[in-house]
This record gives structure tokens, C-alpha cells and sequence, in this order.
């Protein structure tokens, strides 16, 4: 069975295609601007290269779109516009081919293909990227939150923090590069409530201390914080689940640091950790593709009417049909 995926919550437009054992195709197209995201133009910007994005994606897995059988795309959450823009297009390509379609969950999406890519069976997942930032573990047909941010996603924040430094957006690269010259580490509002955390405080401290000190500590300083925060969060829902595996995934598992924190923390507990290549820790189609797949395999079904975009679906919402 081969399944076509669209992801389009936030930033990137991205289609994947994957079989029951490969990704065939895994194409993107991201959306940038000097101040944040604004949702309309980042859905004018989707509605813009999905026919092109579509075609690479075919040509990259050698099919015609005839040799589809299933349409997946993000239902939610994220932002409206951008989530219409795909939706819309899924319900059409599924209406001409006379395919059926899946609507999934983004952030189930981060952890499935995670699993499938990695081997990982039955981890906790620390899933951090600019819009969310949360602890996820698998229990009793749920996607359950071990810890979430409060307030702004942990990329979120790099990326505000990145705008008051002028180095664009979205600035994960500068932001890594900046805080590896940082020497001195200044002390910042480290809040962690239980299991949960928040960044806003840290944003605005930060932002604050770089009128008297050097970018290059500033920034050190917040990334330190920050990822010390969801480190310790994930660690403790490890020893809560008793699980012994970690994934981190999200566009900020790209961070060297944050990789090291993880994979240290987790020697020390004697776990294993994983993390799937960039372009499937990002935003990105094959993770819609595959999640499809597996619900559609696993017996879940959607009528037209029911693939109405979900902004706020959360993760423990998902019935887990596959587990
Ligand atoms: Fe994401």
C-alpha cells in the first residue's frame, strides 16, 4: 500500500510518500520571513508550491499519482489558514482519485515515524519544536503528556530570542553557533512546576541581560536553560513510566547540545536513545504519510465530512488504534 502525506500545521509544506516498509519521498518547502509567522502568508506560501512540492514528490518515488491508494494529511493542530490550504488539498486529490482519506494528528505523526525509522519500541518522546515542546508516552491506548510547556514552544523561543539578536528566522543554526561561544553562564529563571515548564520568563530575562552582556553568554545561557529544563522533565517521566528509551524529535532535535544532554542523561540511567535524520525529526510529509498508513492499516476510517481541521487537537485526544 502507498501512502501520500501533507504536512502543513505551521511553516514548512511538506509531501512524503511511504510504503508499508520505506519512505519513497520526502519533499519540503518552508516559509521564511524576518518576523515570526504570520499564518495567512504562510498559507498563501503552501497554497503557492504544493502543486510543485506534489510533482517532486512523485518523480522522487518513481510513481504516477494513479499508483497512490491513500491520501494523509495534518488535520491539526496549528495554524488555521495553513491547515485548510492542506486540507482542502487532500480532500480534492482523494475526491479525483477515488482514495480514501486520513486525517492525523501532527505531533503522533513526530512520534510514529520516529518509532518506524528508529526501532525504538516503546520510548518516552521529547518532542520540541517552535510551536510545542512536550514529554509524550504511550499508555493505555493514548499518546498521554508527561510535561508540556505552559506557555511559547522551546523553538519558539529560540526564534523571538533570534529576532531581538537580527539573525532572521526560523534561526536553530546561528542560535547553536552563537551559544558554542559562550564562556559564562548567567543566571536565569529556571521554571519547571512539577512536570510541566515555561519559557516566557527565560525569554524576557534574556532579552534583558543582553543590554549589559555578551550575545555570545546570553545565548549560551538561555539554550542551556532551556534544554536543561526539558531534560530534566523527560528524564523524571523515564523513572515515573519506567520506560528505558528516549526519542527526541522536532525541529529543534537538531541541536547539537540538546543531543548531547539527552544522550548523556541517558547513559547515566542506562537507556537507550534515539533520534531519526533531520528531515524526519523536522516538519515533514513522510511522518503524515505513515501515520495514515498505519491507522488506515489498522482499521480507521473518514468520511469527507469529517476531516475538519483540529487547531487545538491535543495528543492525549488520539484514540490509538495501531498499538
Ligand atoms: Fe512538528
Amino acid at each position: 500500500m502507498i501512502s501520500l502525506g501533507i504536512e502543513g500545521t505551521a511553516h514548512t509544506l511538506g509531501v512524503g510518500i511511504v510504503s508499508e516498509e520505506n519512505v519513497l519521498s520526502n519533499i519540503t518547502d518552508s516559509y521564511c520571513s524576518d518576523g515570526g509567522i504570520h499564518p495567512r502568508e504562510a498559507a498563501d506560501h503552501h497554497a503557492s508550491v504544493i502543486g510543485k512540492i506534489m510533482e517532486n514528490s512523485l518523480s522522487e518515488a518513481g510513481i504516477k499519482k494513479e499508483d497512490i491508494d491513500l491520501i494523509s494529511f495534518s488535520m491539526g493542530p496549528g495554524l488555521g489558514p495553513c491547515l485548510r490550504i492542506v486540507a482542502s488539498a487532500a480532500r480534492s486529490l482523494s475526491i479525483n482519485l477515488n482514495i480514501p482519506i486520513i486525517g492525523v494528528n501532527h505531533c503522533v505523526a513526530h512520534i510514529e515515524i520516529g518509532r518506524f525509522i528508529t526501532g525504538a519500541k516503546d520510548p518516552v518522546t521529547l518532542y520540541v519544536s517552535g510551536g510545542n515542546t512536550q514529554i509524550l508516552a504511550y499508555a493505555e491506548k493514548k499518546y498521554r503528556v508527561f510535561g508540556e510547556t505552559l506557555d511559547i514552544g522551546i523553538g519558539n523561543m529560540q526564534d523571538t530570542f533570534g529576532r531581538e539578536l537580527e539573525i532572521g528566522f526560523p534561526c536553530g543554526k546561528e542560535i547553536d553557533l552563537l551559544a558554542n561561544k559562550g564562556q559564562n553562564y548567567l543566571e536565569l529563571p529556571y521554571s519547571i512546576k512539577g512536570m510541566d515548564f515555561s519559557f516566557s520568563g527565560l525569554l524576557t530575562e534574556s532579552i534583558k541581560k543582553l543590554k549589559t552582556n555578551r550575545q555570545e553568554d546570553v545565548t549560551f545561557s538561555i539554550m542551556e536553560t532551556a534544554y536543561s529544563l526539558v531534560v530534566e522533565a523527560s528524564e523524571r517521566a523515564m523513572s515515573h513510566t519506567e520506560k528505558n528509551e528516549l526519542l527526541l524529535t522536532g525541529g529543534v532535535a537538531s541541536s547539537k547540545r540538546l543531543k548531547d544532554m539527552c544522550s548523556l542523561m541517558c547513559l547515566e540511567r542506562d537507556a537507550a536513545f534515539f533520534i531519526p535524520p533531520p528531515s524526519l525529526c523536522r516538519d515533514n510529509g513522510a511522518m503524515i504519510a505513515y501515520q495514515g498508513l498505519l491507522e488506515y492499516t489498522n482499521g480507521r476510517r473518514m468520511k469527507i465530512e469529517e476531516t475538519v481541521i483540529k487547531q487545538k487537537w491535543r495528543t492525549d485526544e488520539v484514540e490509538v488504534n495501531w498499538i
